[in-house]
């Protein structure tokens, strides 16, 4: 008899604070159901970690996810420019890639979304360089030629790879005319190395605005940091909420997959989240790691979950607790292996 070989990957787990924790948690439950040699090396981060230690993140930590194959990460509070934003950029995961979808039994306002928000990661205002003067405070916001080149070259490889139509690319290049100018100027350079991707380009605060009156004109949206930031959420609200949108942050030799809400302070504890955004993270990593299979399914157990609506978590409309959801996820999954 043929035994499949089953390649080991070594995956590190940061959980954060709050309901981090809980989804995590939640998500390793029903990764234990797929026929995987995850090997699971744990880090500490966030709130909680700092209180106790007086630093955020340890450098052994940022060495752990550097040395792994892909870290699966939950979610922190008050210390995510001091964690998830510093791993970004001293990882260079320059891309954050955040799928906006209607998934069916949701409560999603929209019925056949499927859209995705390349974000550039690294740089814009996020950079955290501020500071205080006489009058008040300033940021300095920076955008380079390097970065913006390489997170619209993702953007439209990312379109041809998965046959979509239209690349657009937002920004404010009337106000902020030198640092969006050049992220304009270059998302028009690279779009001439694809003449069969149709683009558009819009301004972000009419962008907001399209984002409700026409999402399903929208396929890959290429955006700058805090606009993708904005914008992401945005996205969840109109597919349901941030229960539901996983992310994937991408570099050349990491990758982190993490979903996009924070820790939830206000449901942190109760077993009330939603595990899919970081089940869906987790569907994203496998892909990555080419365990495709695996990925579908864990995808369809999770989609089955919610068709059927009986195992839900409130922001959902049901009364089922972040482990009784992932629960019935495991035993879709069981079911099929
Ligand atoms: P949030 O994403 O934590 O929560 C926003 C709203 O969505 C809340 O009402 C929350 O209950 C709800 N929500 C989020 N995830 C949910 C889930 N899985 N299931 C059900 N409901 C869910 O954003 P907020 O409240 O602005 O920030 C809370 C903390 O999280 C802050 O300290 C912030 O700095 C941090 N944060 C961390 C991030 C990260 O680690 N990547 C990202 C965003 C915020
Ligand atoms: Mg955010």
């Amino acid at each position: 008899m043929k035994i499949e070989s089953v390649k080991m990957y070594k995956i590190a787990i940061v959980p954060g604070d709050g309901i981090g924790k809980e989804v995590m948690e939640a998500t390793l439950e029903v990764l234990d159901g797929l026929n995987l040699d995850l090997k699971y090396e744990y880090g500490e981060a966030g709130d909680e970690y700092f209180e106790k230690n007086g630093v955020a993140i340890l450098d052994e930590t940022i060495d752990l996810i550097k040395n792994s194959d892909a870290c699966l990460f939950g979610a922190v509070g008050e210390t995510a420019a001091d964690v998830i934003v510093k791993l970004r950029q001293e990882l260079d995961l320059f891309v954050n890639l955040r799928p906006i979808k209607s998934y069916p039994g949701t409560n999603s306002l929209f019925k056949d979304l499927d859209f995705v928000i390349v974000r550039e990661n690294t740089e814009g205002i996020y950079v955290g360089q501020e500071e205080y003067t006489k009058d008040g405070a300033i940021a300095k916001r920076i955008i380079t030629k390097e970065a913006s080149e390489r997170i619209c070259n993702f953007a439209f490889k990312y379109a041809k790879d998965n046959n979509k139509k239209k690349v657009t690319a937002v920004h404010k290049a009337n106000v902020l005319k030198k640092t969006d100018g050049l992220f304009k100027k270059v998302f028009y350079e690279v779009a001439n190395k694809y003449p069969n991707i149709e683009t558009e380009d819009y301004y972000v605060d009419a962008m907001a605005m399209y984002l409700l009156t026409k999402p399903q004109t929208f396929d890959v949206i290429v955006t700058t940091n805090l606009f993708g930031d904005i914008l992401s959420d945005e996205g969840a609200g109109l597919v349901g909420g941030l229960g539901l949108i996983p992310s994937g942050n991408i570099g050349e030799n990491n990758a982190l997959f993490e979903p996009v809400h924070g820790s939830a302070p206000d449901i942190a504890g109760k077993g009330l989240a939603n595990p899919t955004a970081m089940l869906l993270s987790a569907v994203m990593m496998l892909n990555y790691l080419n365990e495709v299979k695996n990925a579908d399914l864990l995808a369809d157990s999770i989609f089955n979950v919610l068709k059927e609506g009986k195992s839900l978590t409130l922001d959902m409309g049901g009364n089922s607790s972040t482990m009784e959801m992932a629960n019935e996820i495991k035993n879709k999954l069981l079911e099929r292996l």
